[in-house]
This record gives structure tokens, sequence and C-alpha cells, in this order.
């Protein structure tokens, strides 16, 4: 059973995990510090050196180029820099997996402090946004600046961030956003006021607080231009975008397409949520854009 290879793969790994361990010891919180594999298919990698798991798989497939590549790095590890964490998951990373329909649901604001919820992961996001009167091309109403990030993930969601231990949500939400967007916390304070709603999954144990932060078209372009010096930004955050709110003549580019791209968690909800409460949209407007955003293009133009 045992034999060099293996035990060679072994120590690369354990190397692997404490590297990733000590980058994110901040965010493993209360989570056990235990990785485990990405799908039960690659505890092959428990038993095959890379190389032979490699060599198996299927000739010309697409993957193929970037297989080996990855195969390469895998076996540098134990000499250079390359990461070699392709197959692994960390604990928390479990909580970014794609939320299934109707996974997560409303948690009223009377409940957040039952311990039942109390004692999961919980998370605070918060939506940035100012209000703006001016049009597109002269044509279309822009309504709002609202900003939203692009996530290290290939998601799009708010800025925000998992609770560290013993921290109250108003509290991890300003944090969050000093570390993600450079927020100057000495002007713009989020507040208990600035709360809009919670939810959870029962399925990832996550419960997920929402913030809104209102400023002025001004105070958001500079919001902008210091989300660009953020500790985060070119790591777990690859830029904060505007939405557009706007739907164009075809009836879908604008925000019909935008809400079509992928959202982590509950952030699309958070969005529309939000946008109804803070009387942005209408009932009305939000369920035609719902509907373009999931109709067929070609029978909507
Ligand atoms: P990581 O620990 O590296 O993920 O970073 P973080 O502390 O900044 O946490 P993150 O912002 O990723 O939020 C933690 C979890 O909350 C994620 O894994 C998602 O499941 C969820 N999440 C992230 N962003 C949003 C969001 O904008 N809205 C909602 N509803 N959930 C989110
Ligand atoms: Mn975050």
């Amino acid at each position: 059973m045992f034999n060099f290879h293996t035990f060679r793969y072994a120590l690369n790994s354990l190397e692997i995990l404490t590297k990733r361990c000590s980058l994110r010891i901040r965010k493993i919180h209360s989570l056990a510090a235990t990785y485990k594999p990405y799908c039960k298919s690659s505890n092959k990698l428990y038993s095959q050196t890379p190389s032979e798991y490699y060599s198996g798989l299927q000739k010309n497939s697409f993957f193929e180029t970037e297989d080996k590549q990855i195969a390469t790095n895998i076996n540098m590890t134990s000499t250079s820099t390359g990461d070699g964490t392709w197959g692994w998951l960390g604990v928390d990373e479990d909580l970014g997996r794609e939320a299934e329909p109707n996974e997560f649901v409303r948690l009223p604001e009377d409940k957040i402090n039952e311990t039942k919820y109390k004692s999961l992961t919980n998370a605070a996001h918060c939506m940035v946004y100012a209000e703006n009167s001016e049009k597109v091309f002269g044509i279309y109403k822009i309504r709002a600046a609202v900003l939203m990030q692009l996530r290290y993930d290939g998601y799009f969601g708010f800025p925000g961030g998992l609770l560290d231990q013993g921290e109250d949500s108003v509290t991890a939400v300003n944090r969050e956003l000093v570390e993600e967007m450079n927020f100057d916390t000495a002007t713009h304070k989020i507040t208990n006021d600035d709360y809009v709603v919670s939810h959870w999954s029962e399925k990832k144990q996550l419960v997920l607080h929402f913030y809104k932060f209102k400023v002025t078209v001004d105070e958001l372009v500079e919001i902008e231009k210091r989300a660009l010096l953020a500790h985060d930004y070119g790591g777990e955050v690859l830029g904060t975008v505007r939405v557009p709110l706007y739907t164009m003549g075809d009836k879908y580019r604008g925000f019909p397409l935008f809400l079509s791209h992928k959202f982590i968690g509950c952030s699309r909800n958070q969005l529309l949520a939000t946008l109804l409460k803070f009387n942005i949209f209408t009932a009305e407007e939000i369920q035609s854009v719902l509907n373009a955003s999931s109709g067929d293009r070609s029978i909507l133009l």
C-alpha cells in the first residue's frame, strides 16, 4: 500500500493545506480548519500520484491542455510557487456553491437572535447606491447607480462577508466594506437603520443579512475611485460595477440581460427586493423585467 509517491504527494498536500489555512485563517472563524476533496470522485487524488491521475484522463478532451498544465503545477508544488490547490475545497468555500432554486428563505427580524440561527455561519452584505435622474443616450432612465462586484469566483454579488466570532452584522458589514471597497467609515457609516432583510439556507447552514447605504452621485463616484485601492481589490474583488437598471428597446438588453448572469447566494433577490422596497421600481416594473429576463429573446424582439 505504502510507496514513496503517495508519501510525497501526502506531504505536498499537507504543504498546500498549511499555506491555504494560514491565508484563510481569519476567515475560517468557528469552522474547523479542515479541507476536503472538491467532489467525491476526487478521492482518486489520495490513491494516485497526480501524474497517474492525469494520465488517466481522456485524450483529446476539451480540457486536455489545461489539465496537463494543472498536473505540472501540482508536481511542482514541492519546489515552486505553483499553488496546485485544484481539486481542494476549503470548508467555508462550500457556502459559495450555486444555490438551488428557493434554497434561501426569508428569516424574520425577530428570529435573527435565536440561538438556532446565531450559531450558524452568518454573513452581511450591502447595496451602496445613489439615486440618479439622468438618462443614458438621453433615452433610458438610469434611476439609480447601484454598486455590485465581480467576485473572485466569477459570480456577481454585493460587498460584505462573513461575521467574525462574536461580531454583529452591522460591525461586520462596515469592516468588510473597508476591506473590499476601501470604504471611508469616518464619513460613511452603515447603521442599524440601513438594515433591509435577512435570509437563510438550511442546506448551507448559512444566514445572510442585508443592508443598503444611500449616498449622492458625487459620493458614489468617490466610493468607486477609492474601491480601486481596496485591500481585496484584484484578489477577492475583481471590480465594482454599476447595475444597468433600464431596459432597452429590444426589451432584453440592460437590466433583463444583467439579471441573466450568475449571482452569489441570494444577491439577485436582495437586489430586486431592495429596489422595490426603496421605490426605485414598482412591483409591476420588477415583474416585467423578470419576464423579459427569463423569456426567449427571439420572441421578445
Ligand atoms: P470568503 O470567506 O473568501 O468567501 O470571503 P468573505 O468573508 O468576503 O465572504 P463572502 O462575501 O464570500 O460571503 C460569504 C458567503 O455569503 C458566500 O460564500 C456566499 O454564500 C454568500 N454571499 C456572498 N456575497 C453575497 C451577496 O452579495 N449576497 C448574498 N445573499 N450572499 C452572498
Ligand atoms: Mn465578501
